[in-house]
């Protein structure tokens, strides 16, 4: 599932493979090695789009190996004769079929995550297709241009797996941009004793011989890097929320204790967001708090977020938050990041103003008495400079602080209904900041080009808007 972005063309003729985008019509091309984003221009690919992903695995939580087959289910947006998916290095690929027939392929290494696939016969522009991809190895983890890891980080029971932006290919084959959504089924073959958690829900748990497969259903499209199969020994809750949305939630015993008071408030923040966003947009929420403190962050893996240790209140109703900005309405490209975390931030201070904690208010009213050459200004949201800074905290802050100012300008009576309606529009799809833009202006018939330009472009603390 793809949601197409114009603009894009342009950038992914400075930095993709060009033939892809040169041949004509009627040759078959080879599909790009990237699709199109400047910050990480190997991720993704052309020539396809993706509609669901089945990932069969079975991880030695001990020995660490990972052995996995993965059926693609895509179709061909041109005709190509060689396409790629991303997977690194450390699997390697023992076959591909396309279509039940053998294909060859290639793990070039100038081309990192590449995985070089060419069929027996030319794919037709507009044709279905499924690509099978076994695989085995010792998967690891990512370094991102920030420092920060990610892809599958081992822990002392299983693995702690969080693919944002680029660590979903660390352990599946997949077409990993954030544009092309798919559908899931996971089926990961753990040591018995060991739990194995994927988005969606629990179909299953099968006992077999010492091991135990767990089968997950993740129905909504989901972009890749919002994917996981985290592993080790869990302690597990599950149940419906008062407005009727089943929950899971997963805890690391080491960590159980100074879990549980945030996680009881799960299910109440789920049904606070439906509220003040609208319709929960998947099939179910939860939490999963593992032992993996070097990691450093939490991720909003869809329907249940992943903490790295025990979490904050705002961590949690943020990561939550994310479900209906980051996870349903997604980035179109990694500069677009204030579309996800500004969201996310100003969720969570909504929830604290909800529960009677500070105000959103309030906390703009901190962050706005910070001086000019503060972090919390630089970058402006709409700019986050590349890779390195993607994550800064301005993204967060300013970028939450945009949303309750917007919020003061308008009203309440206009800014959530706006709120509502932007996710209604963009549910499931992604979109740029000049969309959010875009619609805000639109919705409400004013023109708030500089209120934008001081609150998202400007390289400057705002000073009136
Ligand atoms: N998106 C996460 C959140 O704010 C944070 C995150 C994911 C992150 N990957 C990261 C932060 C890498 C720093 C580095 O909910
Ligand atoms: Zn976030």
């Amino acid at each position: 599932m793809r949601a197409t972005v114009t603009r894009l063309a342009g950038v992914a003729l400075a930095v993709g493979s060009l033939t892809g985008l040169m041949a004509g019509p009627a040759v078959a091309a080879t599909g790009a090695t990237g699709a199109g984003d400047p910050y990480f221009p190997l991720q993704g690919n052309g020539g396809y789009d993706v509609a669901s992903y089945d990932l069969s695995l079975r991880y030695d939580t001990v020995g660490r190996g990972l052995e996995g087959t993965a059926t693609i289910r895509a179709t061909a947006t041109e005709a190509v004769k060689t396409f790629d998916l991303d997977l690194r290095r450390a699997l390697t690929v023992s076959s591909v079929t396309v279509n039940g027939t053998t294909a060859s392929f290639a793990q070039p290494a100038n081309l990192g995550q590449e995985l070089v696939v060419t069929p027996g016969a030319t794919l037709t522009k507009g044709m279905a297709f499924t690509v099978v991809v076994r695989y085995a190895g010792r998967p690891e983890a990512v370094t991102d241009p920030d420092g920060s890891i990610e892809g599958w980080v081992e822990t002392s029971d299983g693995a702690f797996v969080v693919g944002e932006p680029q660590g979903s290919p660390a352990w599946f084959p997949c077409n990993d941009s954030p544009r092309d959504k798919a559908t899931y089924d996971f089926r990961v073959t753990v040591p018995s004793g060991v739990t194995a958690i994927a988005n969606g829900e629990l179909v299953s748990t099968t006992p077999a011989a010492g091991w135990t497969t767990f089968t997950w259903h993740n129905g909504e499209p989901m972009a890749t890097y919002l994917a996981t199969v985290t592993t080790g020994v869990f302690g597990v809750t599950t149940g419906t929320t008062p407005g009727g949305i089943p929950y899971y939630i997963a805890t690391d015993p080491k960590v159980d204790t100074a879990s549980q008071s945030v996680l009881r408030k799960v299910p109440a923040m789920t049904d606070y967001f439906v509220g003040l966003f609208g319709p929960y947009p998947f099939s179910s929420t939860g939490a999963v708090v593992d032992n993996a403190p070097e990691v450093g962050y939490a991720l909003e893996t869809q329907t249940k977020p992943l903490y790295d240790s025990p979490p904050d209140e705002l961590t949690v109703s943020h990561e939550l938050a994310h479900m209906w900005f980051g996870d349903s309405v997604t980035l179109s490209r990694w500069q677009d990041m204030w579309i996800n975390e500004g969201f996310a931030e100003f969720g969570g201070w909504m929830w604290s103003e909800h529960t009677g904690q500070k105000s959103a208010q309030s906390y703009f009213n901190q962050y706005y008495a910070k001086n000019a050459d503060s972090w919390v200004w630089k970058p402006p949201p709409a700019d986050p400079g590349g890779p390195a800074t993607m994550f800064a905290g301005s993204l967060y802050e300013r970028g939450a602080m945009t949303l309750q100012a917007l919020r003061v300008k308008l009203g309440d009576g206009t800014f959530f209904p706006m709120l509502r309606a932007w996710h209604a529009a963009k549910k499931y799809g992604n979109a740029t900041v000049e969309d959010f833009t875009g619609f805000a202006s639109t919705y409400t018939g004013r023109d708030l080009s500089a209120f934008f330009q001081a609150w998202l472009y400007a390289d400057a603390k705002p000073t009136s808007w």
